[in-house]
């Protein structure tokens, strides 16, 4: 099953994408955290990125189209994948169906995890994330157990550099002019899938269970 979650910045892609990945026995590959292991890890792809990434901008397509492909033909990806913000542009949906078609194959769903603007900002300013497993978390909702430290790995979780809100907001500019286009190309393609993002997040789960099956 070869998946594309798509949503605004903060629509709640990777904390569905997680689930979708345990549930049904495939990677989850986020760019994002990709960038960000990279950046960690002092890397120039990291370097690079994040230059765009702290101004709310996307890295440019060259820089990520050939690391996703990489990734989507390594072996544990045979049985599918859930693709969490790739493709984030007409183009790079473009080389992805290209790469796919060279080997006979195509995406099954895109998953559309629609959330308004205005409940976004919010959402942000209450994320935190750890920079070191990818784990994320919400002041209110899904808190620490302890404040401040990863269930999972006991390092420190942060506000992340570009969920300060003026750069969120500049994700939205981004996102509503470079990939809220894809809706359209998805749709197109007969493919979409749209949930309500708004609803708690083991509703949206229930309702991207009911559209892949059980
Ligand atoms: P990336 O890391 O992909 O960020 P994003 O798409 O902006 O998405 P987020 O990770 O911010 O949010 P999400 O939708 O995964 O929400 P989450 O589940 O965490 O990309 C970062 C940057 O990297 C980009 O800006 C760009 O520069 C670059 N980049 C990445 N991919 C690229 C590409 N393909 N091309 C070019 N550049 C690229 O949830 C958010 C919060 O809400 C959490 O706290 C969560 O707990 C909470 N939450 C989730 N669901 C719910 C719910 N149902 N109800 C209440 N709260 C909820």
């Amino acid at each position: 099953m070869k998946i594309i979650m798509l949503g605004a910045p903060g629509a709640g892609k990777g904390t569905q994408a997680k689930q979708i990945a345990d549930k049904y026995s495939i990677p989850h590959i986020s760019t994002g955290d990709i960038f960000r292991a990279n950046l960690k890890a002092g890397t120039d792809l990291g370097r690079k990125a994040k230059e765009y990434m702290d101004q709310g901008l996307l890295v440019p397509d060259e820089l990520t189209c050939d690391l996703v492909m990489d990734r989507i033909s390594q072996d544990d990806c045979k049985n599918g994948f859930v693709l969490d913000g790739f493709p984030r542009t007409i183009p790079q949906a473009e080389a992805l169906d290209a790469a796919l078609s060279k080997i006979g194959q195509k995406m099954d769903y895109a998953i559309d995890v629609d959330v308004p603007d205005e409940n976004i900002i919010n959402r942000m300013s209450g994320r935190r994330a750890c920079l070191n497993c990818g784990a994320t978390y919400h002041i209110v909702s899904i808190p620490t157990k302890v404040e401040g430290v990863c269930d999972r790995c006991g390092s420190p979780v942060v506000l992340r550099d570009d969920d300060q809100p003026e750069t969120v907001k500049k994700r939205l500019e981004v996102y509503h002019a470079q990939t809220q286009p894809l809706i359209d190309y998805y749709k197109e393609q007969d493919i979409l899938k749209s949930v309500d993002g708004t609803q708690p997040m083991e509703n949206v789960f229930h309702a991207i269970v009911e559209i892949l099956g059980a």
